[in-house]
């Protein structure tokens, strides 16, 4: 596992040579994308890489790990409108290259099917970039007693509805289901890369990446991974054993 441990400022511009790297010795690279505030540095970056003609995706494709079920495409907090505003719009990805699950689908559970099936004929997963929940999620793989490996149905944790409630007008408009790719496909992808900031997830990164492998702690099974790349800032590092900041370079100037 390689950590790094940058100020805030600086997670875009690591995002931004972490996603140059990827594509430059794959540009056909299939790419696993997320939502959330967290990539949004990321994607930032990338966009303003695009417009400098620094980047190019157009060779690459994505597939999306969630989505919320129920909410029409076109609602201002689907996951679908988050990627077309904040990435998909403004780079050369394209559009039929693009994969979200559809979480309008009338038969939900064959939705997933479909989607496992795209994702293994693409191959899986070369590059997945990952936020964290405050509980321990990623994607929308909740902690439990058990995980599911494919694409699946999921009730929504009430602390990540809660945690979501930000973007909506009330709780009460929060879906109780998403889509989300499952655990066995966010494992098996080459290369995983895990962002977070702030101190309010300093816990769960420690426990995260220090504690026991556990259902109850999705992120905690990326411990198991061959090639995980996290990136955090200062506040999210806050937490992080000696042991494990001995092995970082300290908060890196980029
Ligand atoms: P956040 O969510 O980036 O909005 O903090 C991360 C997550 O829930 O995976």
């Amino acid at each position: 596992m390689e950590i790094h441990i940058v100020q805030t400022a600086a997670i875009g511009q690591l995002g931004g040579e972490l996603i140059a790297r990827q594509l430059r010795s794959k540009p056909d690279s299939i790419l696993g994308l997320a939502t959330g505030s967290t990539p949004i540095p990321f994607y930032k970056e990338w966009i303003s890489l695009v417009g400098k003609g620094e980047l190019s995706f157009a060779r690459a494709r994505s597939f999306n790990l969630d989505e919320y079920a129920g909410l029409p495409r076109s609602h201002s907090q689907s996951y679908w409108t988050f990627m077309q505003e904040n990435l998909l719009r403004h780079i050369d990805l394209q559009a039929s290259a693009t994969e979200i699950p559809n979480g309008e689908a009338a038969d939900l559970q064959a939705e997933c099917v479909r989607y496992d099936r795209m994702l293994e004929s693409a191959g899986g997963i070369d590059w997945q970039l990952l936020g964290i929940g405050h509980n321990g999620h990623i994607g929308f793989n909740e902690p439990g007693p058990s995980l599911t490996a494919g694409t699946h149905v999921v009730e929504l944790a009430e602390e990540t509805r809660q945690a979501n409630s930000r973007f909506f007008d009330s709780l009460d408009d929060v879906p109780r289901q998403a889509i989300t790719v499952g655990m066995g496909s966010i494992l098996k992808a080459r290369e995983i890369v895990l962002v977070a900031q702030g101190e309010g997830k300093a816990d769960i990164v420690s426990q995260a990446l220090t504690g026991p492998v556990t259902t109850e702690l999705p992120a905690s099974f990326l411990q198991l991974h061959a090639k995980v790349t996290v990136v955090l800032d200062e506040a999210a590092a806050s937490k992080l054993p000696a042991s494990l900041l001995g092995s970082t370079r300290g908060v890196e100037q980029l």
